[in-house]
């Protein structure tokens, strides 16, 4: 059974009605302008004491009775065959209680794994990796992308090419483009691997039973079920038997979906030796095996007319992300701008370094950095201001309001055209724009209970990769129920909750609000029930809010929600709710901009940004506290992407060179700018709660508008992330 509802969906001075049909039993969705008492406004995060006192378990923090601990032996070559492993002596060491040969006999990486210990203490574990003789036969090897093409170079993969499969899209003609443009610009940027740099590092405890048929384990992930279901397949077992939880991870970023080799390991040592085991990554390992963001150079060419509309958008794209994939960065180039003419073409690199894993959205960043850096180069030639030549090639009505909002915030108009200091420190601004498309999907079904004490729990498969996820469900529970939100308790992060997707591709608030919202619903009609014949009403003309259960049209005939509760039955009420497939909305992507202002010293290099306005759409922010925070996390992201990340390989060793805190340079508190973030609020439908992810599109242009803002700061492009002061020199030197 369904219904139609027609909702007002766009932003002021845009909106449209469109009717969808929703099933019945799918709470009608929150209408723009609607006024809700909980959602939309700030709520600080419910387990921020529990993290700030150090409360808050995390996978470290799991210890079972006669836990053992694993530690993995990684190969120091980064290209081998292993012809012989020799485990006698570890296994020999007092208080070693397994070891393991992993099975890969190939060696394509350094930091792949080779053997794995369990022992009853970290150092007895890690002193008995020491002891395992591993006889490598060297393999020729290859670290760096423009090597790796060549023809005679090291193969990563046998026999097969070092170079992937080209990835093309083309609409237009770009060469008549380019042929009919009244400016062109042609230049290439490059970008360095990023690692994910996750502050906890990947790792697990698991524990299987007596019988070794139910596995439980507790990890470090962006997907409980994800993990579930590839350790059933691995330890063939049906997925009931495998239980993983995560109550709260320390970062993700796109490196901790599915089961990861840690964990795997964890559960074989669990299942040889019938107790727990731990295996925690250090550092090192973190850097080196876990994933990466690819590198990239992009050969852009861009043509434009007369009115500086584009003519032309052209990009010849390669990337090395090791022994993996998903090197491509064309994204931004396809979308962002209206063309008529696009071309793009990819090509993935494979060399002798670890694999490269989705990382917060995946491609954009550097692909942003590239188009937009290309457009500001463009802008100066053909003698546009850089933010109008902008609007003037996109036709996205979100970001066109978007722009106007964020150059007024940041003060664009009089930054950008006060002249530049005529000493050694240069200021410069920039203004990028971003792009994402983050809905949601079906999937997730929710539980929502009432205690008789009056208490609410919120239960869902799904986890905090740290957006604040425990805190937006515990909103929507509360608003559909009238509540406060400390009335309301999430419980998240274990299989034994109802499905949910993974927390990544900015899936988690889309996704999860409405099954929440649904189970909530559900509930309320439960309660409406046993207090309808107190109230002397029927269920259907009952209302919660402000705590109460009333008679809709005679408000003071109420009674509080806490005792409703005690006349359930039982010791309590549940009720479940699904995510309902995708309806019609008002768009299905999202805008941003971001606007950044820089200091570069022009005598050492040094660029300093101070200060970064944002202004993103994602739906219906349900707290604004969260939602801010998410963009704060980008924006730094962004803005160590932009000056100091890079993993540096030896090209003699074939090893990470950098791979500890210290050497692998991350922002620090002092680099932090002042950040400015505003919201615009786009009804845009799709879901009972119009709730659009936010995680990735925060991140897109900020290495961008830093680059950008360099830039005009030095009258030079740096066309290579990161910019460190010696590519600003050596920039400023052939200026
Ligand atoms: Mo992400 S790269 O979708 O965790």
């Amino acid at each position: 059974m369904s219904r139609r509802v027609t909702l007002n969906l766009g932003f002021q001075g845009n909106t449209r009605d469109v009717t969808v049909v929703i099933p019945d039993d799918e709470p009608t969705p929150w209408q723009w302008g609607e006024r809700l008492s909980v959602v939309g406004k700030p709520t600080p995060r419910v387990d921020g004491p529990l993290k700030a006192t150090g409360a808050a378990h995390y996978t470290y923090d799991i210890e079972l009775p006669g836990m053992l601990y694993g530690a993995i032996l990684r190969s120091p070559r980064p290209h081998a065959r292993i012809r012989n492993i020799d485990l006698s002596a570890a296994e020999h060491l007092d208080g070693v209680r397994a070891v393991l040969a992993l099975e890969d006999r190939e060696i394509r990486f350094a930091g792949q794994e080779v053997a794995a210990v369990a022992a009853i203490s970290s150092d007895l574990a890690a002193d008995a990796l020491k002891l395992i003789k591993v006889d490598y036969e060297k393999m020729p090897f290859v670290v760096d992308m423009d090597r790796a093409m060549a023809d005679f170079a090291p193969r990563v993969f046998g026999s097969g090419s070092n170079v992937g499969r080209t990835s093309t899209s083309s609409v237009g003609n770009v060469a008549r483009g380019l042929e009919v443009a009244a400016n062109t610009i042609e230049a290439a940027y490059t970008t360095a691997v990023q690692t994910h740099v996750c502050l906890e590092t990947h790792g697990a405890v698991a524990s299987f039973n007596a019988a070794r048929d139910q596995l439980t384990v507790w990890c470090s992930t962006q997907g409980v079920f994800s993990v579930r279901d590839d350790l059933a397949v691995y330890f063939s077992l049906p997925p009931d038997n495998v239980r993983v939880v995560c109550e709260f991870l320390g970062g993700g970023f796109g490196s901790k979906f599915g089961a990861t080799p840690e964990m795997i390991v964890a559960a074989r040592l669990a299942g040889a030796t019938g107790v727990p085991v731990k295996v925690m990554l250090p550092r090192g390992d973190e850097h080196r095996s876990t994933g990466n963001r690819p590198n990239s150079e992009q050969k852009v060419k861009l043509g434009v007319d007369r009115d500086g509309k584009l003519t032309a958008i052209d990009l010849v794209q390669r990337g090395s992300g090791g022994i993996g994939g998903g090197a491509g960065s064309a994204g931004p180039f396809k979308s962002i701008y209206r063309c008529a003419n696009i071309r793009t073409e990819e090509r993935n690199i494979y060399t002798n370094a670890g694999p490269a894993s989705p990382m917060r959205a995946p491609g954009w960043p550097q692909g942003c950095f590239a188009l937009e850096l290309a457009m500001d180069e463009m802008a100066r030639k053909a003698g546009i201001d850089r933010l109008e030549f902008r609007r003037r090639n996109s036709d996205n009505p979100v970001r066109a309001a978007e722009y106007e909002i964020g150059a007024r915030a940041f003060g664009w108009a009089e930054k950008n055209s006060s002249p530049k200091s005529s000493g050694a420190f240069k200021r410069g601004v920039g203004v990028a724009s971003a792009e994402w498309h983050a809905v949601g999907v079906p999937g997730p079904e929710a539980q929502v209970i009432a205690h008789r004490d009056g208490a609410v729990e919120v239960r869902v498969g799904t986890q905090d990769i740290g957006t604040g996820t425990r805190t937006i469900l515990a909103i929507v529970a509360a608003e559909e129920l009238g509540l406060p939100v400390d009335r309301v308790k999430s419980e998240i992060g274990d299989t034994r909750f109802l499905f949910s997707v993974p927390s990544g591709g900015s899936l988690s608030a889309p996704s999860n609000t409405p099954a929440v919202r649904q189970a909530a619903a559900h509930l309320k009609d439960k309660l409406f029930r046993i207090a309808a014949p107190i109230l002397g009403a029927e269920p259907d003309d009952l209302e919660a809010s402000d705590g109460f259960i009333r008679v809709r049209t005679n408000p003071s005939r109420s009674l509080a929600f806490a005792d409703v509760c005690k006349r359930i039955p039982g010791d309590s009420i549940s009720a479940q709710g699904e995510r309902v497939a995708n309806y019609e909305g008002f768009r299905t992507d999202q805008a941003g901009c971001q606007f950044a202002e820089v200091e570069v010293d022009t005598e050492t290099g040094i660029v300093r940004v101070t200060h970064v306005v944002a202004v993103h759409d994602a739906g219906r922010i349900i707290d604004p506290l969260m939602a801010r925070s998410q963009v704060n996390g980008g924006i730094l992201m962004g803005i160590g992407f932009a000056l100091f990340e890079n993993r540096r390989m030896d090209p003699m060793l074939g090893i990470m060179v950098n791979p500890t805190m210290d050497d692998y340079k991350l922002l620090g508190s002092l680099d932090v700018p002042r950040i400015d973030v505003t919201f615009f609020e786009v009804a845009n439908g799709i879901t009972n709660t119009g709730v659009m992810g936010l995680g990735e599109v925060a991140h897109v242009a900020s290495a961008a508008a830093v680059a950008c803002a360099v830039y005009d700061a030095i009258g030079v492009p740096v066309r290579s992330l990161p910019i460190t002061p010696d590519r600003v020199l050596a920039a400023l030197g052939r200026a």
